[in-house]
């Protein structure tokens, strides 16, 4: 055993260690659990100088879905398809090619409410997406109304040009209400 280890002083530390985990522990409740489902629409810019999405690194390798290469997100949530329709976020996260037939890709995004009725609350998805067809990711959390989050969404492509894209979300999801402030 080191010296310090042994020592009189390291076993106090520990035990004010514990004695403080201890003393800030408290039970909290939660309140009823409430299922939703949110339908939005996802506008991503991508060329141009109002570009939404940007490769960050890479294997240079020039090819659509391309393994390796990581994409930076951060575009606009709408009520609808159009884009004129209101604006009530952003899908900010990134995109990595992680499928060696280049098929999909590993997303990890947050969606960021900023207007309407979930202003300030946020859903967090990760999982694997097909750009061209229906994909299903997780829904591994969420902030302000969706806190302790868990279920699944639906993204699938409406259209898509050399400069846009736009697609449909549909998030599933079991949470719980906002039940505390900081
Ligand atoms: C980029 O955004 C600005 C400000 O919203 C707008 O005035 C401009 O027309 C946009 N440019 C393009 C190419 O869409
Ligand atoms: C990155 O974005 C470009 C342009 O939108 C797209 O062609 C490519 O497949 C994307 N790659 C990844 C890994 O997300």
């Amino acid at each position: 055993m080191s010296p310090m280890a042994s020592s009189p002083s390291y076993y106090f530390l520990l035990f004010l260690l514990i004695l403080s985990t201890l003393a800030t522990g408290s039970e909290f409740f939660l309140p009823k659990e409430k299922y939703t489902h949110l339908r939005m629409f996802l506008h991503e810019v991508s060329r141009g100088p109002n570009a939404t999405i940007y490769t960050i690194a890479g294997l240079n390798n020039k090819s659509p879905y391309s393994y390796g290469d990581v994409n930076v997100t951060d575009a606009t949530l709408r009520q609808g398809p159009e884009p004129s329709s209101r604006l009530i976020g952003r899908a900010q996260g990134f995109e990595i090619g992680v499928d060696m037939d280049r098929k999909t890709l590993q997303s990890v995004v947050t969606l960021k409410f900023t207007a309407g009725e979930y202003e300030g609350s946020a859903i967090s998805l990760l999982g694997v997406v097909f750009l061209r067809t229906t994909s299903e990711r997780s829904v591994i959390g969420g902030a302000g109304q969706f806190r302790m989050a868990r279920g699944f969404s639906f993204v699938k492509l409406i259209s898509s040009t050399e400069d846009f894209l736009i697609a449909e979300i549909d998030v599933y999801l079991a949470h719980h209400a906002k039940f505390l402030e900081y």
